[in-house]
């Protein structure tokens, strides 16, 4: 493994654009704001970039609405090939995009590897959904009228996109919208918007053509993308962020009418029966909670454990963890970043007080690392009351608080105890209570012998508080579709 040096470093951050990309191109902010992107590890700034103001908001959605005809009618194989090439240039600059997600948010460059790989994956699969999108044509059935129906893109896109997956979270958004034939404007998160800038200037290099997509990240978030949701030229809105944020998006979205794709907030429960493959249930979980810090919304937030097999599963997963190195993300030997700011640091810390207080259990960690960074250790707690505030709220950080159960019944009634319905996560070696548990569990995904379901060509998304709308798959496209029916006279009426 390459060492990072600071010169590295400096390259890299050297090559990112830092002004907004806005319809003829990048362009400083209205009044010249500018804010500090910090790295998490250090909470050092890494570079200063354009604030977008109002004004910014204003002149995207103006780029994005005047670009909207003329890319409505590209040929689906040119935004294929538009997708393949952003596909083939970011897999070729993958340490770029590693090493600068690593830097901005946080996570072992091991991490940020794979998500380059997943987020590129986006830009490929939909890169071949593109020609795919078709329609359909029929007689009526009482033989008179014909019916044909057309598939047509929403019009102009805002996206709002966190910052636990820079990369993936943008494209899971812009591919799809690109191959439907949508313009958008991208609200990066403040955090972490470097990845979207590298990531757009890739995409005009791959030949996206101006006002298609413009990038306006901001502090004000409020200010700037509050006027576009009820600009009546804007037609979709698409967030992935928290379900509070959400349900406030949901209600400004009214307004215009505007389709929505919301993926917001989870409480992953996460199964072990008896029955399982011990090794394969500890390697799942810790897959389940670990991956990306337990920054994900898909993280295992909750594990419920058959007693039978709690004590096997509780030492084997504890050892495991244990070994997990918490370090910059970019020293070879991390397995652990920091998590993302002090609030979510905070936030995590207080979860895991609460519990203790609570009556839980502390088998490992529990801490606040000192120091420089937001770094806390990986934690486990056991006999953790069901009333817990922990088993309640999405934890974001490294915590896997878990609960024994007796029956299948009583696991799944815990499983579906939440407001969320994400994702799911059940271990067994009984094919047909996977399947009872997959039928019974309330959620948009689940995981069977398998602690990550994520995969651009599956439809990822919620049910309750958990979202609306898919991204990914088949599904994903149609997020960016509108349907039209012409109805047609009969052809043989005089
Ligand atoms: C998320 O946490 O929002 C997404 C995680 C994933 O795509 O796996």
């Amino acid at each position: 493994m390459t060492t990072i040096t600071p010169d590295r470093e400096r390259e890299l951050l050297a090559s990112v654009p830092t002004r907004l990309l806005l319809g003829s191109g990048w362009a400083d902010a209205a009044d010249g704001s500018t804010f500090a992107v910090t790295d998490p590890s250090t909470g050092e700034t890494l570079l200063e970039i354009a604030d977008a103001r109002p004004e910014d908001g204003a002149a995207a959605l103006d780029a994005a609405a005047a670009a909207q005809r003329d890319w409505a009618r590209t040929a689906p194989r040119e935004r294929a090939e538009i997708l393949r090439r952003a596909f083939e240039m970011v897999t070729a600059r993958a340490d770029d995009f590693a090493l600068l997600m690593t830097l901005e948010m946080g996570k072992p460059l091991h991490e940020s590897r794979g998500e380059v790989a997943y987020g590129a994956e986006f830009l490929r699969w939909f890169a071949e959904e593109a020609p795919r999108i078709s329609g359909r044509f029929a007689t009526a059935p009482d033989g008179v009228n014909r019916l044909m129906v057309l598939k047509r893109p929403v019009g102009p896109c805002l996206f709002i996109t966190p910052w636990n997956f820079p990369l993936a979270m943008a494209t899971r958004k812009i591919a799809p919208a690109i191959a439907a034939g949508c313009t958008m404007v991208l609200k990066p998160a403040a955090l972490t918007p470097l990845t979207s800038l590298l990531l757009a200037q890739v995409l005009r290099e791959a030949g996206l053509p101006d006002g298609v997509l413009t990038v306006i990240p901001t502090t004000s978030a409020g200010a700037v993308t509050g006027p576009l949701i009820k600009d009546s030229r804007l037609r979709k809105l698409s967030f992935t962020g928290s379900t509070e944020v959400g349900r406030r998006l949901i209600a400004d979205s009214a307004e215009q009418v505007l389709r929505v794709s919301m993926e917001l907030g989870g409480n992953a429960p996460f199964l072990v029966f008896d029955d399982a493959d011990l090794d394969r249930a500890v390697a799942g979980a810790v897959l389940a909670k670990m991956r990306n810090g337990g920054e994900a919304c898909v993280a295992a937030n909750r594990f419920l454990v058959q007693r039978g097999i709690a004590p096997a599963f509780t030492e084997a997963f504890v050892e495991k963890i244990r070994a997990f190195t918490v370090a910059r993300g970019t020293e070879p030997e991390s397995k652990m970043g920091p998590l993302v700011d002090a609030a979510t640091r905070d936030k995590v810390a207080a979860l895991v007080e609460d519990a203790v207080e609570d009556g839980a259990t502390l088998a490992l960690g529990g801490r606040v690392v000192p120091g420089a960074g937001y770094f806390y250790e990986p934690t486990v707690l056991t006999d953790v009351p069901a009333d817990a505030r922990i088993l309640d709220e999405e934890i974001f950080g490294p915590v896997a608080p878990i609960v024994v159960f007796d029956t299948e019944e009583e696991a799944i009634r815990l499983a579906n105890s939440s407001e969320f319905g994400l994702v799911a996560f059940a271990f067994t070696r009984d094919l047909n209570r996977g399947l009872r548990l997959a039928e019974e569990i309330d959620t948009g995904m689940f995981g069977l012998n398998a602690g990550v379901v994520s995969n651009p060509a599956a439809p990822f998304g919620g049910v309750k508080q958990s979202g609306l709308g898919r991204e990914g798959g088949f599904e994903g496209i149609d997020e960016y579709l509108e349907t039209r029916y012409v109805g047609i006279a009969d052809p043989f009426a005089n």
